[in-house]
């Protein structure tokens, strides 16, 4: 005990003195700090949200038009002006619904990432991390609370309704084998875990973890131990609605490797190479959304508050990208070299993501690029038979194959997101070298990310969605 105690304070003063170094990385952090701290970003969006009356900013575009539901789609090209501009406000909400989500995620896996850092040495990191954290509070209520308020004046109150997704979706799930989406992967990944059979599984990928991250006496989260000394295994936060829930899915896995970012330096800097991820999809799509607002006060237009809203994210967003970057590019240097469990465990890890939240194209969003359309096809369905289109079944169901399962130009808009997205990711991670070349050279978001893929796909949805209707309509 004496000697894990010895190694692990030094490891602790030979980081604490990697940090005195005026290494470029340390000084750069300082400086995003002192900017993240100095700015009013997340202020100015307070502010917005507080007086946000959806009547105030319902007659103009949040965005290019080119940022709307179901743009480029037949039934796009038959909308009025009016169902067109409550699209592009449509889109809105579903984007920041998902930012929202995942910023969520990113709360917890901060706190546990921070408290490595802090254990480590790296007092200025801990901080930075707290203060993101506390935006990103401040963010996801805007999102909440404008996101409920369009909802509720596009879509009337059935818009909260529960709803059948979910049900549609265990449907799907259990219909299809998940190789449809996915062909050639490894079985591990094609597994549906029972609830039990998860926690089983749970408990021995985390004797494994904890086993192989021992052996090395490093810095590891103590608000990870609290946490679970607080509560039980099963309260380790997990989603699925957000891009690392999604990705890192089930929860079981996504337990395993919050585990992991506590467990060791090298995994929590590399946690940021997974957070990254996240922040290039946000900045593919939030970066256009910026230079719509310099247009319009180019203009001296109008500003609707969610344009202004997603402008003051993008730049509170363009500082926590620097920070994902920084630690997880260089800081990782700092420390001592990985071992061949922790290599695996950020290879799978990043592999998961980019299997769950980039290997597909949607046929109604333009920025969204997962494996499988499903949950679109429901939302699709509901908003063309909600006030806002008011079509009867027939006819929704019948827009629905058409806007899903045949090539429009709404895919090509996406693919051409979707392959600058892919530019950016490999240009950020082919300096990596413990990374697998799948990884590096991003090849399954190439190789699954085609538009026939994409309608290949969505007929076999289709096929199930529409029985599905028709059986609960019966
Ligand atoms: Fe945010
Ligand atoms: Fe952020």
């Amino acid at each position: 005990m004496v000697k894990i105690i010895k190694a692990r304070d030094k490891q602790k003063q030979s980081l604490a003195r990697a940090e005195e170094k005026p290494k470029k990385h340390h000084k750069l952090i300082e400086t995003t700090y002192r900017s993240n701290n100095n700015s009013d970003y997340t202020e100015k969006i307070e502010e917005l949200e507080k007086n946000f009356k959806y009547s105030s900013n319902s007659n103009h575009y949040w965005s290019e038009p080119e940022h709307s539901m179901l743009y480029g789609t037949p039934i796009y090209e038959a909308a009025s002006p009016a169902q067109k501009i409550a699209l592009n406000h449509l889109h809105w909400f579903g984007m920041y619904n998902v930012v929202a989500a995942s910023e969520t995620e990113t709360i917890t896996y901060n706190q546990v990432t921070a408290s490595v850092f802090a254990a480590c040495g790296y007092e200025t990191l801990s901080q930075m991390l707290t203060l993101e954290t506390s935006q990103e509070r401040s963010h996801i209520h805007a999102f909440h609370n404008i996101g409920h308020k369009t909802m509720k004046a596009l879509l009337g109150k059935d818009a909260f309704k529960a709803s059948i997704k979910g049900k549609l979706s265990q449907r799907t799930n259990k219909n299809k084998t998940r190789g449809l989406t996915t062909s050639g992967l490894p079985n591990l990944f094609d597994f549906q875990w029972k609830n039990s059979l998860a926690d089983y599984q749970y408990y021995a990928l985390r004797f494994i973890a904890k086993t192989m991250l021992a052996s090395k006496n490093q810095c590891s989260s103590q608000y990870l131990s609290e946490l679970e000394k607080t509560y039980t295994y099963k309260f380790i936060p997990a989603s699925t609605t957000g891009l690392i829930g999604r990705g890192l899915s089930p929860p079981s896995m996504q337990r395993f490797f919050a585990f992991n970012w506590g467990g060791s330096p090298f995994l929590a800097s590399q946690y940021y190479g997974l957070r990254m991820m996240a922040n290039m999809v946000l900045k593919n799509t939030e970066h256009i959304r910026s230079k719509y607002f310099k247009k319009l006060e180019k203009k001296g237009d109008f500003i609707p508050a969610p344009t202004a809203v997603s402008y003051y994210h993008f730049l509170d967003e363009s500082l926590h990208t620097t920070t994902s970057m920084l630690i997880a590019r260089d800081l990782y240097k700092d420390f001592p070299q990985p071992t061949a469990y922790e290599k695996l465990t950020i290879n799978l890890a990043l592999y998961m993501m980019q299997r769950g939240i980039l290997s597909g194209l949607s046929a109604v969003v333009p920025d969204r690029y997962y494996a499988d359309d499903c949950s679109m096809m429901h939302f699709v369905y509901k908003i063309l038979q909600s006030p806002l289109f008011g079509m009867p079944h027939q006819e929704a169901i019948h827009w629905v194959e058409k806007c899903f399962c045949e090539e429009h130009e709404g895919f090509q808009m996406t693919a051409k997101y979707h392959r600058r997205l892919r530019a950016d990711c490999c240009r950020f991670y082919e300096s990596f070298e413990h990374l697998w070349p799948v990884n590096r050279e991003m090849s399954l978001m190439a190789s699954e990310g085609t538009i026939e893929k994409a309608i290949q796909r969505n007929r076999k949805t289709f096929q199930q969605f529409s029985q599905f209707i028709a059986e609960i309509r019966s």
